[in-house]
């Protein structure tokens, strides 16, 4: 299939997908938002696929929301077409994604990273919510995803100043899970994802789901769902193999059932 603003690349079961607006440092327009939701519905219609990585240049990852085709538009041209909903589909992607983020990840590019399964950052990765510069503020949830991944104080003193963290801070605090030396971001963020699309996909997916609702419940509940997924996994036969495997000390052979 063809994109106009991203391009995407299988490399063994891992889609790479890459940013490709490089004039607005991959600015998040429209057609961006189109173009990832058509890339992750086929990531996750596609049985021979496991996990993506969702990447973007050396200078930037995104420098945020298209600041261009954003500042004519009024309340209610906003609020009517409840402008930037669509990345909500975006999250409900099942199989894991990866941001890999070299450069700029500002406004909406470091609300997408947040979007994504966990970060990657290169060394150069810079990670920001500016927006209070443009007198706007996050509209794609980098006021709540942010403060849930760094704390109030961080995120607070970011929103309300629009400084920058780099990626030695961005790990320290927890917004990343590892820092990668830029050269090697990439083919370290596919090994990744390797590692991921050669698990159980039933388990995969439910590993996924499990973290992700710490994000939306309470404990009690978080732990009440985890568990009921975990004795839902017994009832696939991957995890009768996996056990099986590991008693023989052979690798798994999984069949997605
Ligand atoms: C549209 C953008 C852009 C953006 C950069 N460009 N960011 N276009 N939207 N968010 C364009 C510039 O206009 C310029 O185009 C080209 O990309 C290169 O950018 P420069 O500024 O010349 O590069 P540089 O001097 O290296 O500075 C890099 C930068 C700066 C620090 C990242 O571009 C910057 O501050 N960008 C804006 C960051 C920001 O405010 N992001 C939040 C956006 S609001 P031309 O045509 O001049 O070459 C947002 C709202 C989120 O994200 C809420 C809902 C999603």
């Amino acid at each position: 299939m063809d994109y106009e603003t991203i391009q995407v690349e299988q490399r063994g079961a891992v889609t790479l997908i890459t940013l490709d607006r490089p004039k607005a440092l991959n600015a998040l327009n429209a057609q961006v938002l189109t173009d990832l939701l058509a890339a992750l519905a086929a990531l996750d219609a596609d049985h021979s696929q496991g996990c993506a990585v969702l990447t973007g240049s050396d200078k930037a990852f995104a420098a945020g929301a298209d600041i261009k085709e954003m500042s004519g538009m009024d309340f209610a041209a906003m609020y009517g077409s409840d402008h930037f909903s669509g990345y909500d589909r975006l999250v409900q992607t099942r199989k894991p994604v990866i941001a890999a983020v070299a450069g700029y990840a500002l406004g909406g590019g470091c609300e997408l990273a947040m979007m994504c399964d966990f970060i990657l950052a290169a060394d150069t990765a810079k990670f920001g919510q500016p927006e209070i510069k443009l007198a706007v503020s996050p509209g794609m949830g980098g006021s709540q995803r942010l403060t849930r991944a760094v704390g109030k104080a961080k995120a607070m003193e970011m929103c309300l100043t629009g400084r920058m963290m780099d990626a030695g801070e961005a790990e320290r605090a927890g917004l990343v899970s590892r820092v990668i030396p830029a050269a090697e971001l990439i083919d370290e963020a596919v090994k990744t994802a390797a590692v991921i699309a050669g698990m159980a996909p039933i388990a995969v997916k439910a590993n996924k789901e499990m973290v992700n609702a710490a994000f939306e419940t309470g404990l009690t509940a978080g732990v009440q769902f985890e568990r009921r997924l975990f004795h839902g996994l017994f009832g696939t036969a991957d995890q009768k193999e996996g056990m099986a495997a590991f008693v023989e000390k052979r690798p798994g052979n999984w069949t997605g059932k």
